[in-house]
């Protein structure tokens, strides 16, 4: 008989059915039992009396406990009236069970699945992770991740975008962040690095003409961690040819709308179209680039979408260094071309850099970008990159300049900090299946680990004592 999932067995009434999943919950009633059954779809009640089920069926009986995977044939009844959950989803039926098959025993989980997790502690958590997914918190958050993204790619195919797939192993992108490196094998002593973003790739995607490129796309820093900041994190990411700022901003905030109307019809908006501020009026009013617009900050409902906009190029960084402070692909504000050709005044040229900020969280970057080697050159050359480091570093988006690269610019939303604040989650941790913790550490798999001398040897790896 093939398998029914629990949530159609309310409209199965009288039928025999199959019903895989695990058992939720079992209560003993003396002579018979209930087992609350889980599969992907929900949960229904089970009872077993013992003179109706096989032999195979009542020694089972005596053996399920908690997360046994189970097979259990029986008759889908209606309850009496005074017996039906209105909390349940299947509370208008149980199922009398005629034959339990035990697929896989389990040992007494290290917490209770059944139940919030989110009281665990969290290194319990993520060593049993397999385990915490199984809660219906999880399930429903990850869940969400996915109606999210699907949503996303529909939007960005809808707006005629193309899904681009841009390689993980590459050489180093100048974003501000420690990068992960690779050791090449085949190349002694070389190293690939994993990308922060797609930046670069993505820009020579609107050299090669594909004018609307978007990517689901995985990202990797090797920086601190915090409960927005994961090592790999993944990005809606996005660039368009022939178009400006505003028609980008336009863009984004359309489609943050429609989902926000599509998938979460109960929250609010505070205010449409989005506020906008200045870098120097964000800073100068909230002392940072990320304000909290809520009026009501204790509604979980409530969405306070802004636009931060003119940010600044160079900053210093923290080794007093002068740096780039989205990346340096970011072009300058036609007001302060003048300064920046001069290359006076630096900590007070703005560029075509705007931020999405959505209840005090950096949502995404971007910026409308330099399509021209001499603008570029420029850049490099205020950021003090010599000659020679310019072209082993960024010959290629030089050169690539120089066949009629198209004006262009993008954006980046971060899906993981989108979906945390639409579950109402404390951190990204929440809604990424398998996260790494503060100290970037797999605490399930044990990454990072050790390899064996042979495989360093390959590598061309020599491990400092
Ligand atoms: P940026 O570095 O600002 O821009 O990143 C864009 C968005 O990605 C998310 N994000 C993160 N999410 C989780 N963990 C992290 N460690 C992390 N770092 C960033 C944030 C952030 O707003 N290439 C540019 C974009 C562009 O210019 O188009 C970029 O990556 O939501």
């Amino acid at each position: 008989m093939p398998r029914l999932l629990v949530k159609d067995t309310v409209a199965a009434v009288g039928q025999t059915v199959v019903l895989k999943g695990w058992v939720h919950a079992r209560r003993d009633m003396g002579k018979f039992g209930f087992i609350d059954l889980r599969d992907r779809s929900g949960i229904a009640q089970v009872i077993m009396i013992p003179a109706e089920l096989s032999e195979r069926g009542q020694a089972a009986m005596k053996d399920l406990r908690s997360e046994y995977c189970v097979a259990i044939e029986g008759v889908v009844q209606a309850r009496s009236e005074k017996q039906v959950n209105p909390n349940m989803a299947t509370g208008t039926i149980e199922i009398l069970a005629q034959d339990i098959e035990i697929l896989n025993p389990a040992k007494t989980p290290p917490f209770e699945v059944n139940a919030d997790t989110s009281g665990i502690h969290e290194e319990v958590r993520l060593k049993y992770r397999y385990l915490d997914l199984r809660s219906e918190r999880m399930q429903r958050n990850l869940r969400l991740r996915d109606t999210i993204i699907t949503f996303f790619r529909t939007y960005m195919h809808a707006h005629d975008f193309t899904e681009i797939e841009t390689p993980i192993l590459m050489k180093g992108t100048p974003e501000g962040s420690r990068e992960y490196l690779v050791p090449s094998r085949l190349h002694h002593g070389t190293f690939y690095v994993l990308p922060q973003s797609p930046q670069q790739f993505k820009q020579l995607c609107m050299v090669a003409g594909f004018e609307r490129y978007f990517q689901i796309a995985r990202c990797f820093r090797d920086e601190d961690q915090r409960g927005d900041r994961q090592p790999e994190f993944t990005q809606l990411d996005f660039e368009m040819s022939f178009v400006t700022q505003e028609e980008i901003l336009q863009y984004t905030e359309a489609m943050f709308i429609e989902m926000v109307k599509t998938l979460f019809p109960e929250k609010r908006i505070s205010s449409t179209p989005f506020p906008r501020l200045t870098y120097a009026e964000s800073m100068e009013r909230y002392g940072n680039d990320k304000p909290d617009l809520r009026k009501d900050k204790h509604d979980p409902n409530e969405l306070a979408f802004a636009w931060v906009l003119d940010f600044p190029m160079f900053e210093v960084d923290e080794e007093g260094t002068i740096a780039a402070k989205h990346h340096p692909f970011c072009s300058i504000k036609e007001e302060d071309r003048e300064k920046f050709m001069q290359g006076e005044d630096l900590m007070h040229i703005r560029a075509n850099a705007y931020d999405l900020v959505l209840n005090g969280y950096e949502l995404s970057s971007g910026s409308i970008r330099i399509h021209e080697r001499e603008l570029q050159k420029r850049i490099f050359d205020l950021l003090q990159i010599s000659e020679a480091d310019q072209q082993a570093r960024f010959g290629h988006m030089l050169e690539a300049f120089e066949y009629g690269a198209p004006p262009h610019g993008g954006f980046a939303p971060g899906i993981d900090r989108i979906v945390m604040l639409m579950a109402g989650e404390p951190n990204i941790r929440e809604v990424i299946a398998f996260p790494k913790t503060g100290d970037a550490r797999d605490l399930m798999m044990g990454a990072p680990s050790d390899v064996e001398k042979k495989r360093l040897d390959e590598a061309h790896v020599q491990i400092k004592q």
